[in-house]
């Protein structure tokens, strides 16, 4: 018999939060009833369901508080980089907007709109969509700070708009974005379910065989036994962001590989990463709601995606090459080396950011694009779209 998983690595919850995971237990479990859900339909209502889930809960994510922390968390040196792109998108589109997804707790948004400003280079609106309300309440507090010239720029929308004209951004938003979770067996391919064990808790279930699942699999000659994921609900929203694009370019930056290494032999167990209190494991099925749920990207099938809705791969590359081509070492030449400490500090970001054991290899920077856009200076360095 099962025995309860074993959560004695991971930070105990507090209280207050063993009661939101208790909640959110109830919530899945009405949710499966007596029989199962597929994985996404779990890890849509662990990251989303109406205040209770990951993101719509009111817990705090990001920073050291939290439970991970992104690029534009880590320093502002990566959203003056991202400037430089959107600088170039913007001129040659002439009047544009940025459309900003998944925007965290704003500082991208903010340290974006304040470089531009100096770059002289500034939106006509700085767009952003969330599906998180507490995170929206936590921009407003960030836009605070920022010049009223500058803030009334920013709009919040519930939808994408149609005909957009401009940059669309996008950091680590597709990996939030929940994945069908399959394993190949003799027959064909099968949905991984997810059930509920009084003995146990959740557990996983093989489905029915898919057909669909398995027609597309085919081709990718995985073994039997062999279990990962397909970002299903991703390549749809690429799909709808090319249909709003009606010019200008989406710059999508998150972790993840061509598919050839996506469904590599060495990845026989898929690419689910959860992630509480700054511990990283491999565990969804536990601490409902308190921790971020997330799967890498194939981005191959991100950029068919974006083909068949007419976008064109303009770049794809490492993160690292990508800033270190957008004006990093520029913005850290001028930086103050005489504050030893802050200069110090400042050197431990860069390397996070661009190492390749750190972020630099790992994370990846699509860019998609329609009309008349300029060459991104971001892809000078190395452009890997031949590995697509
Ligand atoms: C990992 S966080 C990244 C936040 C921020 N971009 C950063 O890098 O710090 C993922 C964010 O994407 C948002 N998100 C996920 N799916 C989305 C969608 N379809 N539309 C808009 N936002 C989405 C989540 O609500 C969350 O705020």
């Amino acid at each position: 018999m099962p025995t309860p998983r074993d959560l004695s690595s991971l930070p105990p919850p507090t209280p207050e939060e063993a009661a939101v995971a208790a909640r959110m237990t109830e919530h899945l479990r009405a949710a499966i009833g007596t029989g199962s859900i597929p994985f996404s339909r779990f890890m849509e209502l662990a990251l989303y369901a109406p205040g209770l889930g990951y993101y719509t809960g009111g817990r705090r994510k990001f920073g050291e508080q939290g439970d991970y922390i992104t690029a534009p968390e880590l320093t502002p040196l990566y959203g003056r980089c991202l400037a430089r792109t959107a600088r170039d998108v913007l001129a040659a589109l002439g009047d544009a907007d940025i459309l900003e997804f998944g925007a965290g707790s704003g500082k991208l948004a903010a340290g974006m709109l304040t470089e531009l400003a100096s770059l002289g280079k500034l939106p006509n609106r700085y767009l952003i969509v969330d599906l998180s309300p507490d995170l929206r309440q936590r921009q407003i507090e960030t836009f605070a700070s920022l010049a009223p010239e500058l803030r009334a720029r920013i709009q919040w929308l519930d939808r994408l708009p149609n005909d957009f004209r401009g940059l669309v951004l996008g950091n680590e938003v597709l990996d939030a974005m929940p994945v069908e979770r399959f394993r190949i067996t003799a027959d064909g391919a099968k949905r991984l379910h997810v059930g509920w064990r009084d003995d146990a808790g959740f557990v996983w279930l093989e489905g029915e065989l898919d057909p669909d699942l398995t027609a597309r699999l085919e081709d990718y000659r995985l073994p039997v036994g062999y279990t990962s994921e397909v970002g299903w609900v991703a390549e749809a929203w690429v799909r709808s962001v090319a249909d709003s694009l009606s010019a200008g370019v989406a710059l999508l930056i998150d972790y993840g590989f061509p598919r050839a290494e996506f469904y590599h032999p060495d990845r026989s167990q898929g690419t689910l990463m959860c992630h509480y209190r700054h511990r990283s494991h491999a565990d969804p099925l536990i601490l409902p709601g308190l921790q971020d749920i997330t799967a890498h990207i194939d981005f191959t099938a991100i950029a068919e995606s974006a083909n068949a809705g007419g976008l064109e791969v303009l770049g794809y590359t490492g993160q690292g090459a990508f800033l270190l081509a957008s004006g990093l070492p520029e913005l850290v030449a001028q930086a103050d080396s005489t504050d030893a400490r802050t200069y110090l500090t400042m050197t431990e970001q860069v390397k996070k950011l661009t190492l390749p054991h750190e972020m630099g290899e790992l994370f990846k920077v699509m860019a998609l694009g329609r009309g008349a856009v300029p060459r991104l200076a971001g892809f000078a360095l190395q452009d890997r779209r031949g590995r697509l």
